[in-house]
């Protein structure tokens, strides 16, 4: 993508200081999604940073909530299907359920048990990564239900938080990284 493009894609995230508590620099991407350049800039940069060539790709999974406005949307576009990665609770039986800890507390996510065959090559999605907690529990829950994990693609990665080294060794993109 060009220069003026990845401008006008920037632009569109929006950062909100102390929100959701003092202290953390929220970035929001939802101005990216409603503005119709800006979600088909998304898409094409997407692509074209992904951590693996399309054809080592068989499923794009996201992780809820935010990973679910522009992973089915991704996967489309990339002509693959798409697996959610739902927060516990949410789907219908049989799942398989992952632990993680949050910064206060706990967190569990879930993924239905078949959805998966053996083998199927994952790029897991999601909009930002921060810690990575989410993405090493959904990392680790696609593992346990039989998927190679191929990768993982983020549209921002914040800086100073280690979030992609501690992902392990994965083919990994982000199209931006912020403090
Ligand atoms: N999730 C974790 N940290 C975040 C931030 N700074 N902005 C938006 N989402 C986040």
């Amino acid at each position: 993508i060009s220069a003026d493009d990845f401008e006008y894609l920037v632009s569109k995230i929006r950062t909100i200081p102390d929100f959701p508590a003092k202290g953390i620099l929220f970035r929001d991407f939802m101005p990216v999604f409603a503005d119709a350049k800006a979600f088909s800039i998304l898409m094409h940069a997407m692509e074209a940073a992904l951590p693996v060539p399309v054809d080592q790709i068989d499923v794009v999974a996201g992780l809820e909530a935010r990973g679910f406005l522009f992973g089915p949307a991704l996967a489309a576009h990339l002509g693959k299907g798409f697996v959610a990665v739902r927060k516990a609770g949410k789907l219908p039986p049989p799942t398989k359920k992952e632990s993680y800890s949050l910064e206060y507390g706990e967190a569990a996510i879930e993924v239905e048990s078949n959805i998966i065959t053996e083998g199927q090559r994952v790029l897991i999605v999601d909009d930002l990564i921060a810690t990575g907690g989410s993405a090493r529990a959904a990392r680790n829950l696609l593992q346990a239900c039989g998927a190679t994990i191929a990768g993982f693609s983020f549209v921002m990665e914040l800086d100073g938080l280690d979030g992609i080294e501690r992902l392990g060794d994965y083919p990994t993109s982000s199209l931006l990284r912020m403090p």
